[in-house]
Parts: structure tokens; sequence; C-alpha cells
């Protein structure tokens, strides 16, 4: 997904050079969340024009383009106040190239220039209301438009401030996006937007700032008066000022620095104060004052958006002694299994508490159905979980890809309970799913794995699952920590169920061994890459099992394909006889997932279908099961746990299988092609 990153230093001098430097790192933060193309923009060395460069390809190419670009002795001369944005782009319209990358600008003078993330929907419509007003456009971008709409107002509106020519572009445009923009015309000002796509503000100053809120203005500027032409023809009206927002005090610092990013990670070695723009805030730097003005005034706006301490680490975003993220991701996962219960399982006491639902809790024992609702990744935690969620809710549960969800137009009830079940908390169908479920009076709960995303914010309750930053694009521990999660919710509803206590013990007692059991498949890492040098020249990879591992067998074919490009795919073994049993012979990858569990004689009985048409399947066995073992002569052996946990052991080797199986045939394991971290569009 594109990612944003705009720096403005005010009476903090830095030369042009080390701007660069810092929108540069700032990309690289970034990285992880997928990209084809990039791009910068910073002043002149005379500050009268705005100098762009673009690349396609990695920001490593478009850093040695820079260091090429920028020689002059008078990049290196500080300047007091400057205003530098950048932008990884995800092609969605146009192909990845120099001319479709980002920034977009609006003219051959670049007088206004524009990163964007997400989509404009009416982008074809304004572009033929700008053409008949002579606008020649040069990419197939849509975000071309909006630079050449701020421009159209800026001429016609010449008494504009910067912040209303940007509001009044956006009044004209539809989708889902966020924006940050700079001008020649208005320079050291920065104005940034979000419309359901997300956008921070970090905010870096000398001394402690003296107020934890920036109130929120509606309306004009008071430094400039509008002309007549602001009753436009059919524009929107620009909303009068809100009396109501004096408590709170502008950002008014003498020595400041601010940090427009698409999310956290590319502020947090800047600062961890930071404000989540919400949807339809314009946040303006003028004059080092920071203010945020709403587009539509709604009768529940706060008064001020809240100065957020980021508890984040600038270490636990970073690589450490691995090759890839991912495969720290992967090997995290005994601390970030313990995260994820750490202040909410109380081993001693067989007692569970998750602080962000036990007010709900009542009014979920007397609800309908659980719906758990996801993609991806999120969505097989879901289905990994139902079963017992069902055994220990006893209450109907639903498991709906986002996207299909929407498709149906599902019907939902006030007395339904809805999971959106999101790592980043950002996806946009899951997103999407939210806002409908919750406009029908469902309550809404959240499971994410990022603090403050929008899925957080728009959520009545929820459950942080606190698996620390995941910057590969394939999901990992965030799988492993969605699922514990959903384990504790069912653990936590059958609290006074007599019935289920001892049900409740073993599963209590099998969370408490698990990071141990977890240290031990990860020892399999070397067996398992042997096992990825048989594999990796194959085109294909069956993946079988059923009950409580189908799951495992979703997620793992997932892995697979997005990160080795080979075709995978999960199969429910009840299902083989019914199609996929033909695809067996003695050429094709076969990896079968058989342990002791209510299901083991089933599926004992899949291998044998397997091995009598000449299969060959890779085993995972619960370690010592020689009977079972003895069908193949490859296998891996993980330790045995109680049958509903059995899917966090039996993921890791699929994890690790998929990411030897990449690295041997030389694919970008954290950004696998044509992939986005966090999907914000539809
Ligand atoms: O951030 P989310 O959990 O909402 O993302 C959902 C999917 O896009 C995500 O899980 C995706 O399937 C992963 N790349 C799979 O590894």
């Amino acid at each position: 997904m594109c990612g944003i990153f705009a720096y403005l230093n005010y009476l903090t001098p830095k030369s042009r050079l080390e701007v660069l430097d810092l929108l540069v790192t700032g990309l690289k933060r970034l990285e992880y969340r997928g990209y084809d193309s990039t791009g910068v923009a910073i002043d002149s060395p005379d500050s009268k024009n705005i100098v762009m460069v673009k690349r396609m390809g990695k920001v490593k190419v478009l850093e040695d383009a820079i260091q090429e670009h920028f020689t002059g002795g008078e990049y290196s001369e500080p300047v007091a106040t400057h205003i530098g944005i950048a932008h990884t782009r995800w092609a969605t319209h146009g192909e990845p190239c120099e001319r479709n990358s980002h920034p977009q600008r609006s003219d051959e003078g670049n007088g206004f220039v524009v990163v964007h993330n997400g989509i404009i929907t009416n982008y074809n419509d304004v572009k033929t209301f700008l053409r008949k007003r002579g606008y020649e456009f040069e990419s197939e971008t849509d975000t071309e438009v909006f630079a050449k709409l701020v421009h159209h107002l800026w001429k016609t509106h010449p008494t504009y401030s910067f912040r209303e020519l940007v509001e009044q572009a956006i009044l004209q445009l539809e989708g889902a996006f966020a924006v940050a923009v700079k001008s020649k015309h208005f320079p050291g000002e920065c104005v940034a937007a979000r419309r359901s796509s997300p956008l921070l503000v970090g905010i870096k100053t000398k001394t402690r700032l003296a107020t934890d809120h920036i109130p929120i203005l509606y309306g004009k500027d008071d430094k400039k008066q509008t002309s007549d032409q602001d009753a436009d023809s059919g524009k929107p009206q620009v909303l009068p000022r809100s009396d109501s927002t004096s408590e709170f005090m502008p950002l008014e610092e003498k020595e400041v620095e601010y940090f427009f990013a698409s999310d956290a990670s590319a502020v947090i070695e800047h600062t961890n104060r930071v404000i989540y723009l919400e949807d339809d805030d314009v946040a303006a730097v003028r004059d080092g004052t920071l203010s945020i003005h709403r587009l539509k005034k709604s009768l529940d706006d706060p008064h001020a958006r809240e100065i957020t301490t980021l508890k984040m680490e600038i270490q636990q975003i970073m690589k450490g002694n691995y090759d890839y993220f991912m495969q720290k991701e992967i090997f995290e996962q005994p601390d970030s299994v313990v995260n994820t219960m750490r202040g909410r399982v109380r081993f001693d006491g067989n007692a569970i508490v998750l602080g962000g639902i036990k007010d709900y809790i009542p009014e979920i024992k007397r609800c309908r159905r659980l719906m758990l609702i996801g993609c991806g990744t999120s969505y097989h935690s879901a289905v990994a979980t139902r079963q017992l969620l069902e055994e220990l809710t006893e209450l109907p549960v639903m498991v709906e890809l986002a996207s299909d969800f929407l498709d149906r137009n599902t019907p939902i009830f006030r007395d339904d309970v809805c999971f959106f079940i999101s790592q980043s908390g950002e996806t946009a169908d899951t997103l999407m799913a939210l806002r409908y479920c919750k406009q029908r009076g469902a309550l809404i709960m959240g499971i994410t794995n990022t603090v403050g995303s929008s899925i957080c914010r728009e959520s009545h309750c929820g459950v942080h699952i606190n698996a620390g930053p995941e910057i590969g694009v394939a999901s990992t521990k965030a799988y492993t920590s969605q699922f514990i999660s959903l384990v504790m919710f069912a653990l936590v509803m059958s609290e006074d169920r007599l019935s289920l206590q001892q049900r409740r013990l073993e599963i209590l007692q099998a969370l408490s061994n698990l990071a141990d059991q977890i240290r031990k498949v990860l020892k399999l890492d070397s067996k398992v890459q042997e096992l990825a040098k048989d594999l990796y020249q194959h085109k294909s990879l069956l993946i079988m099992g059923r009950g409580y591992n189908f799951a495992t067998c979703l997620e793992g074919a997932l892995k697979v394909k997005e990160l080795t490009y080979m075709h995978s795919e999960g199969i429910m073994a009840g299902e083989l006889k019914h199609g996929p049993l033909a695809l067996v012979d003695d050429s094709m990858p076969v990896l079968m997932i058989v342990l002791r569990d209510p299901v083991y004689v089933k599926c004992m009985n899949a291998l044998q279908q397997v091995t009598s048409r000449k299969g060959c399947p890779i085993i995972i066995c619960e370690e010592g099961d020689e009977e079972t073992k003895a069908f193949s002569s490859r296998s891996l052996e993980i330790p045995r746990t109680v049958d509903c946990l059995q899917g966090i052991l039996t993921v890791i080797p699929m994890q690790l299988l998929s990411y030897h199986i990449a690295v041997l045939r030389g694919c970008d394991v954290d950004c696998p092609r044509n992939l986005a971290k966090s999907v914000t569009v539809e």
C-alpha cells in the first residue's frame, strides 16, 4: 500500500540534504507496506521552486538518485523552515513508472505538489472538468487530478488560504484517500488530510508541549477574508467557526518539527507524540502553528484531537540479527504469544480478564450470535478458533470474509456481536464491514494489533493482541496472537459454566506451556529448510488436514502463495474424494497434518487415500507417533498440546516452510510482489 511521509522544520535549521535524508529514512520505514515506485519533493536552493525526484523500484534506487542529483554546496546550507514530502506508491491507476509516481504536480512550474494514498473514485469527472479549463494531464493517476484541482481553485479564488484550497478540493472529490500537499505559493506551509486512509502527525519540540490536545476548528481562516466568489455555484458551504474550542490551546511552538506519515513506524525514531487524524480532518501548519479543521461538522465531533504518546520502541521495528523481518517475526512467537496473555491470564488462579471487553460481557452473553469478520490471515484465525468458540460460548458462530460479507449485504441484527479481526486495523474491507454492522446496531469488537488504528477507534470494545509491530507483509506472529486472543475470549465467556471447567483447565494448562512448545517447534527450522530444498522447484503444493487443523492448511497455503508465487491449496481432508484426490499422483507435492485429536482416524483415512494413489506426503504429526510417521519418509514431529491449540504449533512449520522456499526461489520475502502490508483500498 502507498506510504506518505512529510517533514516540516520550523525555526529548527536543517540543510536540504538533511531533510532529504529524513525523507528517505521515513520512506524506508514504510517500505514494508509494499510499493513499486518512490518520490520526494523539496524546495530549490533559492526557495522559489520545488524540485522533485521520482524513481521506479526500491527506496534505495531513489536514495542513489538523490545523491546524484543534489550535489551543489547550496544543498548543505541550513534553512530555518522547510517542508519536504515523500511517497512510496503502490500502483492502482496507471502502471508503475516515474511519470505515475508521486509527488504529482499541478503544472509545469510545480506550483502545488501532492502525495496521495487511496483512490479518488470520481477522478474521471474532475479530469473532464479540468480539461475543459485548459489543463493537460501527464500521468494516468487519479492523484494528478487533485494537484490540478487545487491549482484551479488557487487561480479562481486568489484570496483562499492554502488550507482552504485543499479543503475545497477535497470537498469535490469522492473516494478513500489521504494526502499531503506542498506549494511554492505557500512556502513553509503543509496541508494534510484524510478520508478513510490512515494519516498521523508527529510533533517534536525541544521542551515539553504545553497542551495534550489540539482544538478542532471549523470554517474560514481568520487571517484571510474570502471573496464573494466563495459562495460559488454548487460549492459546498464553508462552515462557521465553532466557539466551543477555547478550552484547548492551539499548538504554537517557537521551534518545532512536524512529521506527517501513514503510520507510526515512520515517525517513532523522531518523536513519540502523535495525533491520529480522523476521517475528514484537515491538518495545516502555517508559521509553525498546527491547526486541525473539520470538513464537515457533526454533532458528535469532539472539541479537540488528543496528542497520543506512542509506546513503540525503534528496536521493535528493526530487523536485529535476522535476514528478514518475516524470519524475525516467526522467531518472536514464543515471546509474542506471552505478550498477548500478559496481565490477562492468571495461571495460578485460572482466571482471565480482558480489560477492553469486561464491561460488555453481560451484553455479549445475551447476544443472538457471534460473527467473526476479517481478510486473509486474520480471517484464518477466525476459522481456527470457531469450533472452540462454539463449544465454550454455546452460541452460533459465523465466520466471514469481509469482502464477501459486504457483497452479500448480510443481514445484521442489534443483538449480534461482530468481531473485526485485523493486524493493521486499517484493512478497507474489514473497516467497511465494521461500519456496516455498526450502522445496524450490532456490538462491535475490534481484535487488532495496532493501537490507534481505525478499527480500534471505531469499535465499541476490543482486545489488542499485543504481538508487537509486524513489518513483513506475510502475517505470522499476528496470526498466533489473534488465535490466542480469541481463545482467551472463549475462556472468559465460559467462566461460570460448571460443565466446562475441566475443559477450561486443560486449555489454561496448555496455554501456560505454549511458549516452550513453540520454541521446540522452531528448532525444526533446519529440517524444514531441507524439506524446502525438495519442494522449491515444484509448481504446486497441496496442504491437507481437517478439524482444528483445517485453518493451518488454509493459512499455510496462503503463506506459500504470497511468498513463493507457487500454487498452493489448503484442502479439507474430508473433501478429498469429492474432487481434489484427482490431483494426487507420485509427482504432486502433498503435505498432511495428522494429529492424535478427535479426527485422527479420519485423517489416517485421508492419508491412506493419498498413499494408495502413489502420493508421497510430508506428514506433520505428534512427537513419537511412530505409527503415523511410518506412512512417509519425510515427517515433522511437533509437541502434543490440547486439540484446540494445536493449530498454533502446526502453523509454525508452514510459516518456516514458505519462508525457506521463498528464499530458495529468490523472492522478496518481506515485500512479495503485488502485495501490500495494509490494504486500505476495497
Ligand atoms: O491487517 P489485516 O490483518 O486486516 O490484513 C488482512 C490481510 O490483508 C492479511 O492478513 C494478508 O492476508 C497477509 N498478507 C497474509 O500474510
